[in-house]
């Protein structure tokens, strides 16, 4: 039981007094705090991989805005990283891998990683926002797709269209398939050892689905995911956790992911929530969809997208009212506490 249970009963598409809302990359540079323990922590790496600091930096959205869930501060590439791929950031440069992924070779040597060892830092930093939320929010845990987490794997760092991930799929599917087999028994133990943790809710982060022709969607990103939420699902231990998909980009593709098994789908800002609604029935809950450039205008303006959000949605329970990708790192701190407002001066009343 949470003292605010919106999300959960969201998730379960029940009545609400109001939607509830979160924020996708909540914690992180727009907040003046996080940019301050950032430059005290020296790295990022640094924030996740200790507890402390990884579970502070969680709750610090929580001190300023009225929202709804936590989330776990970590990121999707510590799982590679544990697979021995050595992760590092440079500043303002984005992610970069020591090793990259090529050949069948490369994947059949990859551990497949006990998370309770190699990624006992993230178990240790739920259990304190656990401890620090003391029953008041849910607290949503993640991982990235097989597909979004291979695109990091194979390119060796980020890219602007993973050009090599998407010339695999075509030149060597076989060695592409067996890496996201190895990732999907990854994420699964990665994911459940944060059930186990104690997460309320997980959500698949597939930021690069959206790149990949219909064909390879199903057969690269969909599938691999199909096969995560079939295992914590058919397992006693992970069975009751909901689980958010998010493909970015891939609004063409809602109705085979409300097929996935997943309670919840992510929904980008180039899709109309109430059109998506009709695509997926009753199937999901929808979570999402303003622009994040929506909160770099005004409050003026933030309020009237709100109310417009909420005027298209309707009087129907299963919203999650979020954004259609990650705040921006430029974003007003005004705009943010806006949005919470609106939501809450927002005439829920026939
Ligand atoms: O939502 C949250 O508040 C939880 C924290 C979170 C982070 N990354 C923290 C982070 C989550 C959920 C992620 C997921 C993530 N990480 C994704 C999927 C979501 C998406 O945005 O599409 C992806 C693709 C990554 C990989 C990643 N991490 C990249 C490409 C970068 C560099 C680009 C950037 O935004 O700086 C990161 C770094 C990162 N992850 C930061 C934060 C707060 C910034 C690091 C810093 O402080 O310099």
């Amino acid at each position: 039981m949470k003292a605010n249970d919106r999300l959960l009963r969201a998730l379960k598409r029940e009545p609400l007094d109001r939607p509830p809302l979160w924020l996708m990359r909540q914690a992180g540079r727009y907040l003046p705090e996080y940019r301050a323990l950032r430059k005290e922590a020296k790295s990022f790496m640094t924030l996740c991989q200790t507890p402390d600091l990884a579970a502070e930096v969680s709750l610090q959205p929580l001190r300023r805005f009225d929202l709804d869930a936590a989330i776990l501060f970590s990121d999707i590439l510590t799982l590679p990283d544990a697979m021995g791929l050595g992760l590092s950031f440079k500043e303002g440069e984005g992610p970069q891998f020591a090793k990259t992924i090529r050949t069948l070779a490369d994947v059949q040597a990859l551990p497949v990683p006990d998370p309770e060892q190699k990624l006992k830092y993230v178990m240790q930093a739920v259990q304190l926002i656990q401890k620090e939320l003391a029953g008041s929010l849910p607290l949503i845990g993640f991982a990235g797709s097989p597909w979004t987490v291979a695109c990091y794997m194979i390119e060796g760092q980020g890219h602007k269209n993973f050009i090599s991930a998407r010339q695999m799929a075509y030149q060597a599917p076989e060695v592409l398939q067996a890496l996201l087999d190895k990732l999907v028994e990854a994420t699964h133990l990665y994911l459940s050892a944060q059930i186990a943790a104690g997460v309320d809710v997980v959500m698949l982060f597939d930021s690069w689905g959206g790149w990949l022709s219909p064909e390879h969607y199903q057969q690269f990103s969909l599938a691999a995911m199909n096969r995560i939420i079939a295992l914590l699902k058919s397992d006693p231990l992970t069975a009751a956790t909901p689980i958010i998909l998010f493909s970015k980009g891939a609004g063409a593709f809602l109705e085979s992911m409300s097929l996935s098994g997943a309670d919840a789908l992510g929904v980008d800002w180039t899709q109309s929530l109430s059109a998506a609604r009709v695509r997926v029935g009753d199937r999901v809950c929808l979570q999402g969809n303003l622009d994040p450039a929506l909160l770099l205008s005004s409050p003026e303006k933030v309020q009237a997208a709100m109310y417009a959000l909420l005027d298209d949605w309707g009087p129907h329970p299963g919203l999650i009212a979020n954004l259609g990708h990650g705040i921006e790192q430029t974003t007003p701190i005004e705009n943010v506490s806006a949005l919470v407002e609106a939501l809450k001066s927002y005439s829920f009343t026939p």
